[in-house]
């Protein structure tokens, strides 16, 4: 499998960087939070744990979610819960072109993130026949927004159809099955289905697939329609944390993406994280880093640069990873994702310029799903563009990262560079762990749990309360 890396030589500037020693004194610490974490009550790699259990973190159970998908996969095939999600996302590919996903923050933001990258950019406008049969993927249940919920509903066929372009359904996901946005999503959109199909209950509840945690509000109402499949968001995996459980794999696999090289992607980050010594770990090092700055610099905005739309969606799943999980207790960084080369001409310049508070950290491609374009020679060269007439887009964009990362540089503005072999189901298993353990890691030499986010009640409270009065 080709790695990801992580390459932090940006950040060595003299005076507003870090300097290789600084580095180097954060790795005691850092060992001894990652010996900490592996020490944990983990029942694949550690059952009993030797850390107190007021150490323990309450849902690092994400961590083994990949070895433990894989081996009860190969072990018990279709009867496992990654071949039960498999053949779920059959079933709906057969059986309906389009999924209306509801869900909010952890339970979407994964999702989004992963077809956003793996799939056709343009996957929904394409024909049935050029999307391969596989359903569009609409998001809703992430808000309350009237029109947008109108929008959708337009587009959806909710009269009685025959032919699978016309058939919708919904996964509908939510772990503690009460959160309102979601709640009152599938309410609307239930309503819609159910003159979809011609009231016609058993229908309904086929084109219904939820997932969401045991005995709660969305589970027993799944109960109640019949539904015939259900997934658990499994206990001891928070929101923010189960893009690779049913939560992002479902949804995944139903748009053809392929969720076991998903997982063996971040199982072998795992690996890394176990085995590789400080030097050579790549969350060990991306921690330090980010931690090293703040400490020493006060560098508290982490910008992720990502030099692909394909992965905006994946800068916002980060965003909330480590917005939600480290700030708190009055600390914690500001997570800021830009699309490069859009955002140059709209962040650049405070980034180069503005407040010296800013870590760039760039998510590099190193390779494309399609070939290169070149600009090609023209007749009317008014824009003088046949002196580059060969140059192909990713060639530009390869000058442009460069030449970005060297005016920072020379601004003194640190950078460090994360590339992943492409925009594939392994390269995004293998990011998406070394995040997720970054985070939990970062938050223990922080002194911060990193699960959980008790601040997020206020505004349901008084929201609720508002609506009640
Ligand atoms: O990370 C988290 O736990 C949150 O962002 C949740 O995912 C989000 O609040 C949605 O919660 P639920 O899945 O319970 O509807």
């Amino acid at each position: 499998m080709d790695r990801i890396s992580y390459d932090p030589r940006g950040v060595m500037i003299h005076e507003t960087g870090l300097s290789p020693h600084d580095l180097e004194r954060l790795a005691p610490s850092l060992d001894r939070a990652r010996t900490e974490f592996l020490e944990q009550d983990l029942p694949l790699y550690n059952k009993g744990g030797k850390v107190p259990a007021e150490k323990q973190p309450l849902d690092a159970g994400f961590f083994e979610l990949p070895e433990r998908l894989l081996a009860e996969h190969k072990e018990k095939g279709d009867k496992s819960e990654l071949g039960r999600i498999l053949a779920t996302a059959k079933r709906l590919q057969k059986s309906v072109d389009r999924i209306v996903l509801l869900g909010i923050g952890g339970s979407y933001m994964g999702a989004k993130a992963l077809f956003d990258a793996c799939c056709h950019p343009y996957h929904n406008e394409l024909s049935r026949t050029k999307r391969n049969g596989l359903p569009r993927l609409s998001f809703e249940g992430n808000n309350v927004d009237n029109d947008a919920v109108a929008g959708l509903l337009d587009i959806l066929d909710v009269g009685p159809a025959s032919k699978p372009e016309g058939r919708w359904g919904i996964i509908v996901i939510s772990k503690s099955g009460g959160t309102l946005e979601t709640a009152s999503g599938f309410r609307i959109f239930l309503t819609a289905l159910r003159a979809s199909v011609g009231d016609d209950p058993k229908k309904m509840a086929e084109r219904i697939v939820a997932v969401c945690g045991k005995g709660g509000k969305l589970d027993e109402l799944q109960q109640a329609l019949g539904c015939p499949e259900s997934y658990e968001v499994p206990d001891g995996v928070g929101g923010r944390f189960s893009i690779l459980s049913a939560v992002g794999l479902l949804p995944a696999a139903v748009v053809g993406i392929d969720i076991v090289k998903l997982l063996e992607g971040a199982a072998d980050m795992n690996r890394r994280f176990r085995e590789a010594p400080f030097a050579e770990n790549p969350v060990l090092q991306y921690v330090a880093v980010c931690q090293g700055l703040e400490r020493r610099r006060g560098i508290n905005i982490r910008v992720l640069s990502v030099w692909s739309k394909a992965l905006e969606s994946l800068g916002l799943w980060y965003d909330q990873l480590l917005a939600e999980s480290i700030g708190k207790d009055f600390i914690g960084a500001t997570p800021l994702t830009c699309v490069n080369t859009r955002d140059l001409h709209s962040r650049a310049q405070q980034h180069q310029e503005g407040t010296r508070d800013k870590l760039m950290t760039n998510v590099i491609l190193k390779s494309l799903k399609r070939d290169p374009i070149a600009l090609g020679s023209s007749e009317l060269d008014q824009d003088q563009l046949n002196q580059l007439s060969e140059k192909t887009l990713p060639q530009i964009m390869e000058a442009a990262i460069a030449g970005t990362n060297q005016a920072y540089n020379e601004a003194g503005r640190p950078t460090a560079d994360i590339t992943l072999p492409g925009a594939d189901e392994a390269s995004l298993g293998q990011f998406l762990q070394m995040m997720m353990l970054a985070t939990t890691i970062e938050g223990r030499v922080m002194g911060i749990n990193p699960f959980g986010q008790p601040g997020v009640e206020a505004y349901k409270k008084n929201m609720t309360a508002i609506l009640q009065g």
